[in-house]
């Protein structure tokens, strides 16, 4: 339906399939004579694109491990047991290792890939869409160490990532909520009129799950109301996600490792995590998706006080997350959250990296100090 190239120089080296269904990714897997696949186990559970693949996978022998997958089991020691049965399964350095499942596997299996014997080949169908717009683009692999998530991994690209919107149909709405709002996200730093798009259609999606709730004493009794809700409109989804995955494709091959603009799609997440890392310790976790969501406010008040965004900026954006669900009233305030920005591990020189919306469609990074956007902020 739709190929996405990731380019290093004039070279391709990796690329992006956006389709209607699962029935091509037998046709990708055609050219590796030896393929590993790999599923989270919860997926291979409740989904039945999973299920379609787990058979077209079975038809063709491809060995099959299944994962628990979790912040918690996102560590060595898995990465371990995926080097381990790969070489009881005799995978040599010729095999192609396919993840199926979210951020999560992605960046677990991707890891254990790149250092089994050196390195071997892997492939993503990502199964969430946090990890169709972002975490199965662009070769960041990775596992939790010693309390910091993902401080150990490495930049190295997947042959291919195979992106199919179907298997949005079974994904619990808190997730689709995290995957909508780095869409969001990825729109603010290049829009080429998707960001009015996706919030269109983030708010009929509102709508219609609210609708579909009527008469419940509160709309999170009914998120099992969610699938039909979504799986009305997947063709509606599928034309963003086909963008954002250009516009992540587009930033990783200017800056495949890092150095620069590739630090825009941290847009939300250093104000973010720190909200996580807080409720984490607090017993009181914050998902991903909210916790993104208020980073991005957060963000673009900061624009707003440095003079680089329009008054008014950051009211639209926080109107704009509240429309669709995306917004939850902080727990905290920025005095709170210094102490966690501080120890970002993109901190240099005790500088932080802050990214900044100008306006939907242009942001820009700025290093400062935590002091700093704590006086601003206050
Ligand atoms: N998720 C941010 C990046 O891939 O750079």
């Amino acid at each position: 339906m739709e190929r996405i190239n990731i380019y290093e120089g004039d070279n391709v080296i990796s690329h992006i399939l956006v389709e209607d269904g699962i029935q091509s990714l037998e046709a990708s897997l055609e050219q590796y004579a030896h393929v590993y696949a790999v599923m989270d186990n919860n997926v291979a559970m409740t989904s039945a694109v999973a299920a379609e693949v787990a058979d077209m996978l079975n038809r063709r022998g491809v060995p099959g491990m299944l994962l628990d997958v979790s912040e918690k089991t996102k560590c060595m020691d898995t990465v371990m047991d995926i080097c381990g049965w790969l070489l009881d399964s005799g995978a040599d350095r010729d095999a192609l290792v396919l993840a199926i499942g979210g951020g999560i596997t992605s960046d677990m299996v991707g890891f254990a890939a790149s250092i089994y014997k050196r390195g071997v080949r892997f492939a993503y169908v990502p199964t969430t869409l946090l990890a169709q717009v972002d975490a199965a683009i662009g070769g960041k692999t990775g596992i939790n160490f010693e309390g910091y998530k993902n401080m150990l991994g490495t930049i190295r690209q997947p042959e291919f990532t195979y992106i199919c919107p179907q298997f949005l149909e079974s994904l619990p709405m808190e997730d689709f909520q995290a995957g909508a709002a780095e869409m969001l996200k990825t729109f603010i730093i290049e829009d080429n009129g998707e960001y009015e798009a996706a919030m269109t259609l983030l708010k009929g999606l509102t709508a219609d799950f609210i609708a579909s709730c009527e008469g419940a004493a509160t709309l999170s009794y009914n998120e099992e109301r969610w699938p039909e809700v979504i799986s009305a409109r997947i063709s509606e989804m599928t034309p963003l996600i086909a963008a954002a995955a250009k516009v992540k494709a587009g930033v990783v091959s200017r800056d495949q490792f890092e150095n620069g603009e590739r630090r825009k799609l941290n847009l939300g997440h250093t104000f973010g995590h720190a909200i996580e890392s807080l409720a984490h310790k607090h017993h009181n976790d914050i998902d991903h998706g909210h916790a993104v969501a208020l980073g991005m406010v957060y963000a673009a008040k900061l624009s707003e006080k440095l003079g680089l965004a329009e008054e008014g900026f950051a009211a639209k954006i926080e109107n704009d997350l509240d429309s669709c669900l995306l917004l939850i009233i902080s727990p905290y305030g920025i005095n709170d959250l210094s102490g966690a920005m501080a120890k970002d591990k993109k901190a240099e020189d005790g500088k932080v990296h802050f990214i900044l919306p100008c306006a939907v469609g242009n942001v820009i990074v700025r290093d400062l100090t935590v002091e700093e956007v704590v006086a601003l902020l206050k």
